[in-house]
């Protein structure tokens, strides 16, 4: 029986009140049904569905998962039901049990980012859209979108006007100065940024001589890269406006408030979830918790509330 919080934990992002600040990150959770076998995901802040595509995908060949040390490094390819069969299968699904569903997509091409969100802002259902930008530009030479500021803008400014609802912009950090990229979907109207996709990485199989997964490199995520998404979100807070949502590295309630401290708005929760599903069962009484502790009732209160002089940083500061 879980008891019912002394504090407030509901954090805004747009026009999007969430109950608290936990998310599923993209891709480590299905569609959310699934996960749902394991606890009841209505209780988080908002459910984030794979990367949609407008056609199904099976994604890259196998192996395409690998554990590293303090991770995994994953080059799935998008694999998804596509987008049809999301609206007719898993929303119904995701509507009885109920919670605020944002739609993650991908695409190839930026008139295909356009027709998936048209394609959302039809269903009243989807409360917000997070837009995939790590995919490769076919047009560009292969290059992701999300590593381009043009690009970036142009695709957040066409998707802005057919999506009335909380429009995030899911950023790579791949990039040298992510800060500029945030500013940028800021400026296009974003609601929200989130920070961050996963990093390049790579692991090798000594005794075969071959790389550990089929496409080379892949994407690098799980505790590991929690100090640097952290040093990512502190920066971007310290030059952007809208809400942040981190996305790296959680494992324990802790590390949410770490991240709520640095500056983001809410949090999402990804790798842990292939060992530990049910992870967030304690993180919202362990969070009210150290609320109460800290003479705190709310937890907006706590956003970007870090004790620091930025002077002490010349190196951090904005832009
Ligand atoms: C197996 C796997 C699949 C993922 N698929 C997607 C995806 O489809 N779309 C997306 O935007 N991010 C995807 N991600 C990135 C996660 O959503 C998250 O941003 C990243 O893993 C960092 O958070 P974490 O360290 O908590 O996992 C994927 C990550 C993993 C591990």
């Amino acid at each position: 029986m879980i008891s019912p919080p002394r504090c407030d934990l509901r954090v805004r992002i747009g026009e999007l009140e969430l109950k608290n600040p936990l998310m599923t990150a993209s891709g480590t959770c299905g569609y959310g049904d699934e996960l749902n076998e394991y606890f009841d995901i209505s209780t988080l802040g908002a459910i984030i569905t794979k990367s949609l595509t407008l056609k199904p995908k099976v994604g890259n060949e196998p192996p395409r998962i690998t554990e590293v040390a303090s991770g995994m490094i994953n080059s799935i390819g998008l694999a998804n039901i596509g987008i049809e069969k999301f609206i007719q299968e898993k929303l119904p699904k995701l509507r009885d049990i109920g919670g605020v569903v944002i739609a993650n997509v991908a695409a190839k091409r930026l008139e295909d980012y356009v027709a998936l969100a048209e394609i959302l802002a039809a269903h009243a259902d989807i409360k917000g859209l997070e837009l995939n930008l790590s995919c490769p530009n076919v047009k560009e030479g292969g290059i992701e979108f999300g590593t381009d500021e043009r690009i970036l803008s142009r695709i957040v400014r066409k998707v802005r006007k057919v999506f009335p609802r909380t429009l995030i912009v899911k950023l790579t950090p791949n990039v040298t100065r992510m800060s500029d990229f945030a500013k940028v979907a800021e400026n296009e109207g974003a609601d929200a940024v989130t920070v961050a996709n996963t990093y390049v990485g790579m692991a090798i199989d000594i005794y075969r001589r071959k790389p550990k997964i089929h496409t080379i490199t892949g994407g690098y995520s799980g505790p590991a890269i929690k100090p640097l998404t952290m040093a990512k979100v502190f920066h971007v807070h310290n030059s952007t406006k809208i809400p942040i949502i981190a996305s790296g590295g959680v494992f324990d309630w802790q590390d949410v408030i770490e991240y709520i401290l640095a500056g983001a708005t809410a949090v999402e929760v990804g790798t842990v979830l292939f060992t530990k599903p049910n992870v967030t069962d304690n993180f919202l009484a362990e969070m009210d918790a150290y609320l109460s502790d800290m003479k705190l009732s709310r937890l907006d209160e706590l956003i970007g509330s870090l004790n620091v002089n930025i002077g002490d940083a010349p190196h951090l500061k904005p832009s």
